[in-house]
């Protein structure tokens, strides 16, 4: 990816987000830190008006667009609007953080293996919604996040970086949650940092990060 005169352009990231946009937030300050420095954030797309996430976006001077599901007959052309949103900003690299629908082929066909999904849990163990209480109500000892390519399957595609945490004999639903999203934060980040260097490429179900360890792929904090 270069420009005239030699010059690296910047990987633009579309965020898909649906409420709170703490992800979102992290990404934000880790490209403002420097810690990803080839990439930005091109536009930020909600299908929620009143996301939080939307106000964080705007703070930081990011584009950010409401696309709402009940403005289109179907989920298909929900998905076509959020593509041709996407594609007019040149996005190469879609993050749904915190996007709590069910992202369809219509978008999926025009990132191929360039969408990245974050979920609240050690997949393949509780995929779908409500990922923290399952794992706390299934009573696991350790659970954690998952930054993973988004396929056609909920929850499913190639994984690309995980991290665990302890359930504590104390914890509630909601202190474990909190316990997950510290790690979303660190782990969404490098993902997408490793993203824009052009290091991660999928072999089957394995994501391969070159010049890594498979270490580098987990946080492990139990
Ligand atoms: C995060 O915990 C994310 O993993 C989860 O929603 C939360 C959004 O928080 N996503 C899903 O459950 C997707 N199925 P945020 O809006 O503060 O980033």
């Amino acid at each position: 990816m270069k420009r005239k005169g030699g010059q690296k352009e910047k990987l633009k990231v579309g965020v898909l987000v649906s409420g709170n946009g703490s992800n979102l937030q992290a990404i934000i300050d880790a490209i403002e830190r420097g810690e990803i420095s080839n990439a930005e954030i091109a536009i930020v797309l909600s299908d929620n008006p009143e996301a939080f996430a939307l106000e964080r976006a705007k703070k930081h001077g990011i584009p950010a667009e409401v696309i709402k599901r009940e403005d289109y007959p179907d989920k298909a052309a929900h998905n076509l609007a959020l593509a041709a949103s996407l594609k007019k900003h040149g996005v190469k690299l879609v993050c749904l953080a915190g996007y709590m629908r069910i992202v369809s082929a219509e978008l999926l066909n025009q990132f191929p293996n360039s969408v990245m999904n974050i979920h609240p849990a050690l997949l393949p163990s509780f995929p779908g919604l409500h990922a923290q209480k399952q794992a706390f109500e299934h009573g696991v000892k350790i659970s954690g996040c998952t930054v993973h390519f988004a396929d056609p399957q909920v929850d499913a595609g190639p994984i690309i970086i995980q991290a665990a945490v302890p359930v504590h004999s104390g914890d509630t639903e909601k202190t474990l949650a909190d316990r997950i999203l510290v790690e979303e934060h660190k782990c969404y980040p490098l993902a997408i940092k490793w993203f824009a260097e052009g290091r991660l490429s999928v072999v089957g179900r394995n994501v391969v990060l070159e010049g890594g360890e498979p270490e580098h792929f987990a946080v492990r904090n139990p």
